[in-house]
This record gives structure tokens, sequence and C-alpha cells, in this order.
């Protein structure tokens, strides 16, 4: 067993665990992270690509928003739209800010250089990773190495940053955590297509044969998404039908507006779920991201919530590990767990109105939701403010 000791030892290399070693190492806290994935795996993950306006200003001031500003796109608002209306929701006349199409994989990969930069210690492709001791004040994570050695990380707290699937948000005691889940009866069908996006801003489509978002990733990338039945099989989609799809859904045609096809590089389905789960620090264990809170992909809160939560913890724990001061530790979980709940809700409220279930009065009220929030200052103020995000602690 080969032994090593950092101040923190973090569970996951995705954007939150590798933000969190970032922002730690700024303020001199070392840590060790343990990945399950290679490092190539992780970064080539496709994900959701747009960054709220706090998510941008932590980036920067972590001198990470070099790439963000060179190739992303800053983007002041959104199309909502249903059969027959397309209307625009300016974020950055509403609420003065605005938010960055820039894909998640970007993110990922300019945490991975910069932490590379610095030394990071990051083990990749690690299994049967556990935690010990979270009780105590000397946690620990054991894993077996990619060369197959056991390795035990000693460390003063632990953190997981290992999304929906790790083990951390299970080692917190069942008498304990509290879990919240709703499942949807639908899922996503993502493509990434060759193609030069059709549309300036993100285009939302309430249809009646299901929701249909019109994404991009850059100049010459696009992409788009259609709602589908939950275990769709990716093979009973073969391009054409997509892009007919995606024609009839965003509306092809109406007012001259046109799709335009291309070829389709990627193609994947997207279960949809919410779920929480608290309080997101036990003992010496705290949670970050994934690993506490999922929420479905509309309105594309995810990453942004993970960053969020690491731009909390990551204080908290300077001025636990260097101050002997509890207060922001103890503080983290119900200060993150605010924002958490309204993206939670927000997700859902996106979710639930645009897409379809077959319920024909459920179709009325959402037609009826879509005008308000289209139509009336307070209700477009309601969206912009959530979607280009809340301060955190709100
Ligand atoms: N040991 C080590 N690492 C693990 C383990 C394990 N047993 N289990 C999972 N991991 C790693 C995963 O391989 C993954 O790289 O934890 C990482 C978690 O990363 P993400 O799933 O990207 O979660 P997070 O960093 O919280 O980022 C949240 O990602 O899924 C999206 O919608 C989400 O955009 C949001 C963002
Ligand atoms: C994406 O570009 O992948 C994306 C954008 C907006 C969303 C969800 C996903 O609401």
């Amino acid at each position: 067993m080969s032994g090593m000791r950092t101040e923190v030892a973090i569970v996951g290399a995705g954007p939150a665990g590798l933000l969190l070693s970032h922002l730690l190492a700024q303020d001199g806290v070392d840590s060790v992270v343990v990945e399950r994935q290679s490092r190539q795996h992780v970064e080539a993950r496709i994900r959701a690509g747009i960054l709220e306006h706090s998510t941008v200003q932590l980036l920067d001031a972590a001198g990470l928003g070099e790439r963000l500003h060179r190739d992303g796109f800053e983007h002041r608002g959104i199309y909502l739209q249903w059969p027959g209306e397309r209307h625009h929701i300016d974020f950055l006349d509403r609420v003065g800010r605005s938010v960055w199409v820039y894909g998640q994989t970007q993110v990922t990969k300019d945490l991975g250089r910069a932490r590379e930069a610095d030394g990071q210690r990051i083990l990749y492709e690690v299994s049967q990773t556990a935690v010990h001791d979270l009780e105590s004040d000397t946690p620990s994570v054991t894993c077996v190495d990619r060369d197959g050695a056991d390795v035990r990380i000693d460390a003063a707290v632990v953190v997981g940053c290992d999304g929906s699937f790790g083990p951390c948000r299970a080692a917190v005691p069942e008498a304990v955590r509290r879990t919240w889940e709703r499942v949807y009866p639908y899922s996503w069908l993502g493509i990434l297509a060759d193609v030069a996006p059709s549309t300036d801003d993100l285009i939302y489509a309430w249809h009646p044969d299901g929701f249909a978002l019109h994404s991009m990733r850059s100049a010459i990338v696009s992409r788009l998404y259609l709602q589908v039945p939950n275990g769709t099989d990716v093979e009973t989609w073969p391009d054409d039908r997509i892009w007919a799809a995606l024609a009839t859904r965003l509306g092809h045609g109406q007012d001259g507006w046109q799709l335009t096809p291309g070829p389709i590089t990627e193609k994947s389905v997207l279960p949809m779920r919410s779920y929480v789960q608290t309080p997101m620090r036990y003992g010496n264990l705290f949670l970050a991201g994934d690993a506490a809170h999922i929420v479905p992909p509309t309105g594309a809160k995810g990453l942004n919530l993970a960053v969020a939560d690491v731009g909390l913890l990551a204080p908290a724990l300077v001025a636990l590990l260097r101050k002997k001061d509890t207060a922001l530790a103890e503080a983290y979980s119900d200060t993150a767990l605010r924002r958490v709940w309204r993206c939670t809700h927000f997700s859902w409220w996106m979710t639930t109105m645009l897409h379809t279930n077959g319920d024909p009065f459920d179709e009325q009220l959402q037609l009826s939701q879509l005008r308000w929030v289209a139509g009336s200052d307070a209700g477009a103020q309601g969206l912009a403010e959530n979607y280009a995000g809340l301060p955190i602690g709100f």
C-alpha cells in the first residue's frame, strides 16, 4: 500500500473536482484528486454548454477565462417559441447579465491544462475508491491505482466531486441523509452536427410532437436536442428522421426561417431527472456538484451549480484549514442548498413548461404559460433572472 498525505482529498476530476483543486491551490492549500476515468475520457465527455454570468466571473477571477473569452460566444438572451410564434427574451436588457456559450468539454480542458501546469497530483483510472473515518479529524480515501497498486490518501478533509454514481453521497449514513427525486417521463436525443447554427441565440421550442432545442458549440458546430420517449434507442433515429423532426418542431419555414441540416457527428439519449441530497456536509466529508444534486438539462444549470458549490466551498475550506475558522464550513450546506433548490425549481419549471406529456389539459396550460412568460414583463423578467443566474446565496 502506497501512502499519500494532503490537506484535501478530492474524489472526481470533473469540473467540480478540478476547479476545487485549482481554487485551493491558489490559496496555498494542497489537494490530491482521484478519478475513475482516464483524462482523455473526462475531457471528451459531451455535456451542456451554457455558462452563467457568475460562472464566467468566477472562471475569470481564477485566471481560467482566456480561451473562454477568445473561443466562446456571449449571448444576450434566448428565443422561446411555439407553433406560429417566436419571442426573444433579452437578458442583458432585463437583468443586465448575459450568458456564454462555451462547452463544458472546453471548461474541463482548460482546467486540466491549468492543473497540469501547476503540478497538481491527479490519479486517473483508479478503481475501488472508498472513503473512511469521515467523522474523525483523520479521514482518508483508498483506491487501486492504474497499475493495480493499493493507494491510501490521508487528509484533513474529503470532498466528493464524484458525480451521481460515485461512492461519496452514499457514504453519508442513511439516518443522516435525505433525498428528493423526480424522474421525468421523457428523455432528450442530443446531436452534434458539423453545420453553422441556424440561429444567433438558442431556440427553446414547444411543439405538440415534443420539445426541441437549437443550441451550438461554435460558428461551425451546432448542438440540437429532441424530446423522445424514455427508453428510446438511438438506432431508431436515423439522421434524416432527426433533421425532419427538428425542422417541424423548430418551425422551418415559419416567417422565412430555415434550419440548415449537416453531418451528424454524435448522437445520444439523455434521461432527465431532478435529485437533491442533503446535507452537503457530513463530518469532514463535503459534497459538491452532481454528487449532491442533479437537474434536468433544460436551462443548462448543472455545470453552473457545480461551479457555484465550489465557489463557496473553496474559501470555506481555506478558512477551516488555515485559520481554524469553522463558520463558512458550517454554513456551506445551507448556503449552497439555497441556490441548489432555486436552480432545481427553475430547471423543473422550464422542463415542465416545454415538454409535452400527452395530456391535452397540460398542453393548454403550457401554451398559456408560454404566452405569459414571453408577453409580460413580469414573466420574461423571471425567466431572464433565473437563466442568467441569481447571485450566490440568493
Ligand atoms: N472514483 C473516482 N472518481 C469517480 C468515481 C469513483 N468511484 N465515480 C465517479 N467518479 C468521477 C467521474 O468519472 C467523473 O469524472 O467523478 C467525476 C464527476 O464529474 P461530473 O459527473 O462531471 O460531475 P461534476 O464535476 O459535479 O460536474 C457537474 O457535469 O454532469 C454534468 O450536468 C452536470 O454539468 C454538470 C457537471
Ligand atoms: C447545450 O448546448 O448543450 C445546452 C444548452 C442549453 C440547455 C441545455 C443544453 O438548456
